[in-house]
């Protein structure tokens, strides 16, 4: 069963029992719901989540959620508290004004916007101001409305650097865009191979608009795009009239302090749209994220608006605003770090360094040199991820086995291809474990892998090599 398979078949028997509707209920023909339902895709996130609920003494090595045992659920009472501290005494508001901006229905693009663009500011130092932010429903949201309003119409093409997150395919799939997958190289996306495809999309009759890409420790491959790559994929872009979709959900967390300026930051002629998360460095729950789109608009009579005013309309149409509690919470918990969460990230960015450094050094002893079983890995500069290459089928069926006999999750890489590809590798996520399960996990996923793997043939390589692998 592949993983959407298997993931629908739990929900039908969830949703009607036993997969037969109720006497008397409207029963709807899938063939007449939107296409994109039908899609695997549309299942990875819940399937993925589902697994991990279903096999709750497993080690789990497959979602990348943030690590739970730094959070203080009194601390977001505070920050809140220190938000409409702030609306008060700094921003002079009335009680009646702070009482409507934390209940009522708020500004569309966001009450927060000039604390982000400060905090955008102090950490990546980029200048946006804050009318040309937009804060949403996480960084999610954010990708629906970039997908949304930069691409018009069925000649529009999106080009995504592959493996690639579901989150952005999912919302191209949901809104009928096409997408194109561009192979990434073991340093991310290859500016050379995005140019290609751009021309090769552009030769077909259709429009290449827009690229996608996660510079900095990518999820799932952990790669990320040297320095001098990032300024040749601006240009390419510039040559190839592409904009840039930048994610970066994960840009504090390297394994060292080397500075890795974001596309946004070295981009001269605002060509990149910048998506912006707080579910990593504060935390998901909020559900926060936020748009950079500081491009100009020009319409027919001369106006001029700014991107951002373009999405803050869609967003009208989709979450109204994004809570004004969860915003109030993000804010306060902003002003309690004077606007920078780097240095506010530095415990969690300790404990994830030290969780991929044990991760890597578990594989090591796990798999010494001389009896790899053609089992191979890529060693990530940061992030959550990193890609294990095996020599058979990573799939659903495998997950399962690996959890019900091994008792050690991880995630099939082939949700992350839209071409068929990644069929025998497997993603292996570092956040979500305590760092005293690491070495008992990569024990019992030796066991899962020794157990799996077919005899290697001597003088054979079984696997394919994933980005960076040693
Ligand atoms: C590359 C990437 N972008 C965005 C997100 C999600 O961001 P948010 O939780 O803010 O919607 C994730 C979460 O896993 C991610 O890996």
């Amino acid at each position: 069963m592949t993983a959407a398979g298997a993931a629908t078949a739990g929900a039908v028997g969830t949703a009607a029992g036993s997969g037969t509707p109720p006497d008397g209920a409207v029963t709807l023909r899938a063939g007449d719901l939107h296409a994109s339902l039908a899609d695997p895709l549309m299942s990875a996130m819940t399937f993925l989540n589902e697994v991990t609920l279903r096999y709750p003494d497993a080690i789990s090595f497959a979602p990348g959620r943030p690590y739970e045992g730094l959070f203080d659920p009194d601390q977001v009472a505070r920050d809140v508290s220190t938000y409409t501290g702030y609306l008060r005494d700094t921003l002079g508001m009335s009680p009646a004004r702070v009482r409507e901006a934390l209940f009522q229905y708020g500004r569309t693009a966001g009450q927060i916007a000039g604390l982000v663009a400060r905090t955008v500011a102090n950490d990546e130092g980029l200048r946006v101001p804050a009318e040309a932010v937009v804060v949403t429903v996480g960084a999610q949201e954010g990708m629906l409305l970039a997908v949304r309003a930069l691409l018009a119409g069925p000649r529009d093409v999106l080009l995504v650097s592959s493996p690639c997150y579901v989150g952005i395919t999912g919302a191209a799939r949901l809104l009928d865009v096409a997408v194109e997958p561009v192979p990434e190289g073991p340093a991310g996306p290859d500016p050379e191979a995005v140019a290609a495809a751009a021309r090769r999309v552009r030769a077909s009759g259709r429009r290449p608009r827009a690229f996608y890409v996660v510079p900095d420790f990518a999820n799932p491959s952990g790669a990320s795009m040297p320095v001098p790559e990032r300024h040749r994929l601006l240009e390419v872009a510039a040559e190839q009239d592409l904009l840039v979709i930048e994610d970066n959900p994960y840009g504090f967390f390297g394994r060292d302090d080397a500075a890795r300026p974001t596309l946004k930051s070295l981009d001269g002629d605002r060509r990149v749209v910048y998506l912006g998360s707080f579910a990593k460095t504060c935390f998901p729950g909020a559900r926060v994220g936020y748009v950079l789109a500081d491009q100009p608009v020009r319409w027919p009579d001369g106006t001029v608006t700014l991107l951002a005013d373009e999405l803050a309309k869609i967003k009208s149409m989709t979450t109204v605003n994004t809570p004004s509690l969860t915003q109030a919470a993000i804010g306060g918990l902003l002003l309690r770090n004077g606007c920078r969460l780097r240095p506010a990230n530095a415990a969690t960015t300790a404990f994830y360094r030290g969780n991929l450094e044990r991760l890597l050094a578990g594989l090591d002893a796990a798999f010494p040199a001389a009896d790899r079983l053609g089992v191979r890995w890529n060693s990530p500069g940061g992030g959550f991820f990193l890609v294990v290459a095996v020599p058979f089928a990573a799939d659903a069926a495998a997950l399962e086995v690996s959890a019900r006999e091994h008792g050690v999750l991880w995630t099939p890489m082939q949700s992350f291809y839209l071409d068929g590809g990644g069929t025998r590798a497997l993603r292996l996520s570092c956040s979500y474990v305590e760092p005293g399960q690491i070495e008992e996990g990569v024990r019992r996923l030796a066991g899962f892998l020794r157990a799996h793997t077919p005899p290697i043939p001597v003088g054979s390589t079984a696997s394919p090599t994933p980005a960076g692998s040693r």
